[in-house]
């Protein structure tokens, strides 16, 4: 099954908003597989965010990530790659839609709660970056009642 990478940015974090984002992945029906608390190593935060390195906000945005604990996710069910991305909402929070974690949590693009893999194929080397010993293998009881 697909599975994607979300995490709590460290602002979520300190804002109390752990709960909140939970809730709201697991009321959809999708399948917690990994989770930790944790600060994060500048060389990590530099590896998750390769693509953006020419970027002016780069630095920025690397101090920003290793500013205080984050919460690492992986996150299972049909379609959570881009549907979880609905959920997050837009980049930039002022443009993301109420109803969305930003939409409703944030206001700048520099702190903007949460994190979810693009694609199928960056939710796959996230998890690898994130969770090298791996993740729990489990079958939620309520599976029948979430999918046809
Ligand atoms: P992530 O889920 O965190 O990857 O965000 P995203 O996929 O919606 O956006 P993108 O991958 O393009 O950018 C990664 C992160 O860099 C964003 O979530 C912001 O925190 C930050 N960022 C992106 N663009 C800007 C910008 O123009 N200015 C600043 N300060 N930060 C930015
Ligand atoms: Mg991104």
């Amino acid at each position: 099954t697909e599975q994607s990478y979300i995490m709590i940015k460290p602002d979520g974090v300190q804002r109390g908003l752990v709960g909140e984002v939970i809730k709201r992945f697991e009321q959809r029906g999708y399948t917690l597989k990994g989770l930790k608390l944790m600060n994060v190593e500048k060389s990590l935060a530099e590896k998750h965010y390769e693509d953006l390195s020419a970027r002016p906000f780069f630095p920025a945005l690397v101090d920003y990530i290793c500013s205080g604990p984050v919460v690492a996710m992986v996150w299972e069910g049909k379609g959570v790659v881009a549907t979880g991305r609905k959920m997050i909402g837009a980049t930039n929070p002022l443009a993301s839609e109420p109803g969305t974690i930003r939409g409703d949590f944030a206001i700048e693009v520099g702190r903007n709660v949460i994190h979810g893999s693009d694609s199928v194929e960056s939710a796959t080397r996230e998890i690898g970056l994130w969770f090298p010993e791996g993740v729990a293998n489990w079958t939620p009881v309520a599976k029948p009642w979430i999918y046809e």
